[in-house]
């Protein structure tokens, strides 16, 4: 099939790899003259595991080509992907303004009849929006020929983003004209050799479902996190409770993980947009204002511990962070937890040294400030940064960090303190190591603990 990818992020530029790789000729439009560059020359501009390989092999056959201007990208295409962003906007609810500025671009270039698919996170009513302006678009040129707009949320997950697409637990498809969902269905089979897992629906099914399974899988972490807060001060380890409770099918075992909190793209602005929904509907969202608090308070905890540690006073420590995007196999730091601490612990005036696998580059262009101000200092090296530190935070749980070796790095600190905001390490065994041990709703090996208030 001829297929057109508008936006070549994280959504897009996965979407565009993964169609060429069945066997689709893909136009992949991008207007961000910088990305544009880097991707013809074969370069992933972000960091996703198996990706920039791909890019490579398809850009190399011709399958995968990319372009700036709309009309190269749509000519011939039978299926249009919009997958340009949706953040959150100044109110909270969902920015439209990139998606309705693809319609009305469509509107007004479009040659052909095709299939418009929103593959964008966008709120219930959006892909009726963008019919319109399209249609409207190609009445006012007097073209004979309307377009049919479909929802496809996409549900990859940053990090392992190839797998998720190649091999979908579901793929959702939102449609009120059936022959255009046929259109979908012939697209999409190839990804679903296995077993049936496309969910045909409505449109505006489509658009909701999107939202409600991520304001959902917010709310697991928010709930255990809550829980969390309470194990801090019962004494109890939440590791304990978690498993306890996961070994119940109804409960599963997935997102039940207390941490520093969640950040990314999509969950904290996902939240908030279906708030604004609500609120816009007169429906009180008590759960979801509840996930959201929680998940604020979250990201503070790992602050507040140091700072209970240290006796209020952080001026002139030296704090060592490990991770700095916000999960890990990503260079996304889109609402990380740790630009909540690193902020924190700068504007206290103590010295970080930060690691992160990948996200460096984009830390020291954000902090570029107290980079050259020498008051953060980034490495890829685990080990560097323990150098001297008064105190390790694990903030990003990337796989580097799960075993390291941690009699050198007891050796390399100035004081042997570990705050775990990810709960991935054997309290006992660095305690047993002469660490002192802090993790999130974990009995302290130690004196004190990180609770939540
Ligand atoms: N990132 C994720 O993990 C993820 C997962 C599921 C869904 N989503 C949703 O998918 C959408 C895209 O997310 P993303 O993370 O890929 O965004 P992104 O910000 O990484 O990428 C968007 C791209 O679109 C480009 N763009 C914007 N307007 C354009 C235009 N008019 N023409 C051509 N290019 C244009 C931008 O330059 C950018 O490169 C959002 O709605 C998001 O909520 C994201």
């Amino acid at each position: 099939m001829r297929i057109c990818v508008i936006g070549a992020g994280y959504v897009g530029l996965v979407a565009a790899a993964c169609f060429a790789e069945m066997g689709n000729r893909v136009i992949c439009v991008e207007r961000d003259p910088e990305r544009l560059a880097r991707l013809a020359r074969g370069e992933a501009p972000i960091y996703e595991p198996g990706l920039e390989p791909m890019l490579k092999t398809h850009l190399n056959s011709g399958q995968l080509s990319f372009c700036r201007q709309l009309e190269q990208g749509t000519a011939r295409a039978e299926v249009i992907f919009i997958a340009v962003g949706t953040p959150a906007g100044e109110d909270g609810s969902a920015d439209l303004s990139h998606v309705l500025a693809v319609a009305d671009e469509l509107g007004e270039r479009l040659e052909q009849a095709c299939v418009v698919v929103d593959k964008s996170t966008v709120p219930v009513g959006t892909g009726e929006r963008v019919a319109q302006r399209i249609n409207s678009g190609l009445s006012r040129r007097g073209k004979g020929f309307r377009v049919v707009v479909a929802s496809n949320p996409e549900f990859l997950k940053e990090g392992s983003a190839i797998a998720d697409f190649m091999r979908p637990d579901r793929v959702i498809i939102g449609c009120d004209d059936e022959a255009s969902a046929l259109v979908l269905r012939r697209l999409y089979a190839p990804f679903l050799r296995n077993h049936e897992r496309l969910l045909c629906m409505g449109l505006r099914a489509a658009e909701f479902t999107k939202y409600a399974a991520n304001a959902f899988l917010a709310t697991k972490i928010s709930f255990i996190n809550e829980m969390a807060g309470l194990c801090a001060r019962l004494d109890v380890d939440i590791e304990q409770v978690r498993r306890g409770i996961g070994s119940d099918r109804r409960i599963g075992t997935h997102f039940i993980y207390a941490g520093c909190g969640y950040g990314g793209s999509c969950f904290p602005k996902d939240v908030r947009a279906l708030i604004r929904t609500a609120e816009h509907e007169g429906i009180e969202p008590g759960i979801l204002r509840a996930v959201e608090a929680r998940n604020a308070l979250q990201k503070t905890l790992l602050f507040q511990g140091l700072r209970e540690h240290f006796g209020q006073h952080l001026q002139g420590r030296v704090v060592a962070l490990w991770g700095l995007a916000f999960k890990p196999g990503t260079d996304d730091l889109r609402e990380a937890p740790s630009l909540v601490l690193l902020d924190a612990l700068l504007a206290a005036g103590a010295s970080v040294q930060a690691c992160d696998p990948v996200a460096i580059a984009a830390v020291s262009e954000r902090y570029a400030q107290a980079v050259s101000g020498g008051q953060l200092r980034l490495s890829e090296s685990p080990y560097a940064v323990a150098e001297g530190a008064d105190a390790l935070v694990l903030v990003t749980e990337w796989k580097q960090f799960r075993q390291p070796d941690f009699i050198r790095i007891r050796g390399a600190m100035r004081m042997p303190v570990l705050f775990d905001g990810r709960n991935i390490y054997d309290a006992k065994y660095l305690s047993e190591l002469g660490f002192l041990y802090r993790g999130i709703g974990r009995p302290a090996l130690g004196r004190c603990m990180v609770s939540a208030a």
